[in-house]
């Protein structure tokens, strides 16, 4: 099978390189960029020598070239653009942006303040959590990969939602990311004199714009609680640490709710449940797993929710290739364990 990744010179295109590199089953068939196309790969990458006798072509060029899936690793609004161009050629499409995670483009505006391009797509858009929609994964052409936070909150908060267990009052989260969340190019919130040593709160209560996505998923197996979420950039390159207090609508022990966990999670390989320590970013830097733990607060009917995963692993390029192993017909840990 051939993939190609267009916009391989950030952050998620280097970490899908990385991992296609032990995939196997895929040839990289092209690798784009605006701004360093001509170049060769091992100058950019010289720590990923399978890749040596690529170069870095412009998207327009890419265009050119047939692959079976393609990966768009772009801005918001910039992948639908090109990932269409592929699409009309039959290719499949993983878009590790936002262009794809929502079915509504009146959503897709709403969150991020631009017209979808092409609206007529979104029907056919899988969202690419893949514990949750692993059989439409299997099915579609084109599958819009979660955000990072989302994957983070959505995995251990939507088998308590689904079950009915989790009262209609806002459900608070509290988040942490490493700087490679945002991206590669630095700004003066990102700038390495402003994060180190330094912990940020930004976008809080309701206007980062993956609260929407959050809500899209809780509304799908039935939740209507709103969400209060309060992201910070923590010193660290990679990471994703999420807490996230939920109110109980019933009373539950402990072992009732664990048992949720344990029974939405127990066969799934990228999923632990830890019953005797809280999760930390470390544990899940350089990995596709999502660890979860679970604390009851009896006092106030209260669950506390803490998941790690990495932002590039799980929260975006690792989860795109479990995404392509269910599309393509790889076994779903291929290249991942
Ligand atoms: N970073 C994360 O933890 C993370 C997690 C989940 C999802 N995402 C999403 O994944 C996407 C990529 O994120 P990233 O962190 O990899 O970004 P990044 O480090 O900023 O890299 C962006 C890539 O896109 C290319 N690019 C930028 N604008 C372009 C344009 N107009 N046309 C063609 N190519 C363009 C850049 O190429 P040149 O500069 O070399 O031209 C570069 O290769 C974003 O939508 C982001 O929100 C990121």
């Amino acid at each position: 099978m051939k993939v190609g990744i267009i916009g391989a010179t950030g952050y998620t295109g280097e970490e899908l390189l990385k991992c296609l590199a032990r995939h196997g089953g895929v040839e990289v068939a092209f690798v784009s960029s605006e701004q360093r196309a001509g170049v060769s790969l091992k100058e950019v990458f010289p720590h990923l020598p399978a890749y040596a006798d690529l170069t870095l072509c412009t998207t327009e060029e890419s265009t050119r070239i047939d692959v079976d899936l393609v990966f768009t690793c772009l801005p918001a609004g910039e992948s639908v653009k090109w990932g269409k161009r592929f699409l009309d050629k039959g290719s499949k499409l993983i878009d590790l942006g936002s262009d794809f995670r929502f079915r509504s483009a009146d959503m897709y505006t709403k969150w991020y303040h631009i017209e979808h391009p092409h609206p007529e797509l979104l029907p056919d858009a899988v969202y690419g959590l893949t514990e949750w929609h692993r059989d439409d994964i299997a099915h579609a052409t084109i599958v819009g990969n979660p955000g990072c936070y989302p994957t983070s909150v959505l995995l251990p908060l939507l088998p308590f939602v689904a079950a009915g267990l989790v009262a209609d009052a806002p459900i608070i989260i509290d988040a942490k990311s490493g700087v490679s969340g945002a991206g590669k190019k630095a700004t003066d919130v990102t700038h390495y004199v402003s994060v180190n040593e330094n912990v940020t709160p930004y976008k809080t209560g309701r206007t980062h714009r993956h609260v929407g996505e959050m809500e899209k998923e809780l509304r799908a197996v039935g939740g209507k609680q709103t969400i209060v979420f309060t992201p910070h950039l923590v010193p660290l390159t990679r990471g994703m640490l999420s807490t996230i207090y939920v109110q109980l609508a019933e009373e539950k022990s402990r072992d009732d709710l664990f048992e949720v966990l344990a029974n939405t999670y127990s066969a799934e390989p990228f999923v632990h449940i830890l019953t005797d320590r809280m999760p930390d970013m470390r544990v899940a830097q350089n990995s596709n797993l999502c660890f979860i733990s679970l604390q009851k607060v009896a006092e106030a009917n209260c669950l506390i929710l803490c998941s790690a995963i990495d932002n590039l692993g799980k929260g975006a390029s690792t989860q795109a290739v479990q995404n392509m192993n269910v599309m393509l017909g790889f076994a779903e840990t291929a290249g991942l364990l």
